[in-house]
């Protein structure tokens, strides 16, 4: 049956919102980038690998990954209080999850790698624009890295499987007390085939979460193309 959901943006189901990628845009870290999913901006900077302090914390066998996640109070349309979150923490943790398959740790022995990502306008899918960007400053950083890391938001909306969510989507037939829609973050490391992150909010069947993981990975194959571009270009 043919269907009737229209993308409010006019996006086709498996288009992506107008992407851009640029590295080395914060001169003091190591390593740094922006991604951005149309109106999601994620920057992302990263400082070491570097001596573990206090010492008791450093592991003999490999650098621990520390992934900072947070958006500017006014990044979102209702101010978010400053300061981390419940929804922070879980973030920051699944970003280093995320992030850790191409990483290689152990050649970096006491050491800490801190990889803070901001979020300075947010229009859902900031935690998949947030791995993007730090997989790139991870790779600007000149870190040994078997691959990088791509992420998508897919989902199920009025039925249909969409790639790259946007707030608008994810909001789509709300009320109060039913969430209408499934929010699919993912991530995924073509190098490798291998799938580093996903989360699922919402119902879905199964053979539509195949789909949807299908969407997902051609969707990244897509943006890993653009981070690999945007990595091969010279910062001014
Ligand atoms: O951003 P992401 O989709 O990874 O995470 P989420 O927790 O599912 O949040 C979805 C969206 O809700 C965010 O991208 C923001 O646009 C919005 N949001 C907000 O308006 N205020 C917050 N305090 C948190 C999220």
């Amino acid at each position: 049956m043919a269907t009737t959901f229209k993308r409010p943006d006019k996006r086709k189901f498996d288009e992506l919102r107008e992407v851009e990628a640029k590295i080395g845009i914060i001169k003091r870290a190591d390593g740094s980038a922006m991604f951005k999913f149309g109106d999601s901006v994620a920057l992302a900077a990263v400082y070491g690998p570097r001596e573990l302090i206090p010492k008791h914390k450093q592991d003999p066998e490999k650098a621990l990954l520390r992934c900072h996640y947070d958006m500017i109070s006014f990044s979102v349309t209702e101010r978010k209080r400053p300061g981390p979150s419940r929804r922070s923490t879980e973030i920051s943790y699944v970003t280093s999850k995320a992030l850790e398959p191409v990483l290689q740790l152990d050649a970096f022995p006491n050491t800490v790698i801190d990889v803070f990502i901001m979020i300075i306008q947010a229009d859902a899918s900031t935690r998949c624009a947030g791995i993007n960007a730090a997989s790139m400053a991870l790779a600007n950083a000149g870190l040994p890295m078997t691959g990088l890391v791509s992420a998508v938001s897919v989902g199920k909306v009025a039925g249909e499987i969409l790639t790259d969510l946007s707030k608008d989507e994810e909001d789509y037939g709300h009320d109060d007390k039913v969430k209408e829609t499934t929010d699919i973050p993912i991530a995924y490391i073509p190098k490798l085939d291998k799938i580093s992150l996903l989360q699922l909010d919402g119902r879905i069947k199964p053979q539509e979460l195949k789909k949807a993981i299908e969407a997902a990975k051609k969707a990244c194959l897509k943006i890993n193309e653009i981070q690999t571009k945007a990595l091969k270009q010279v910062n001014d």
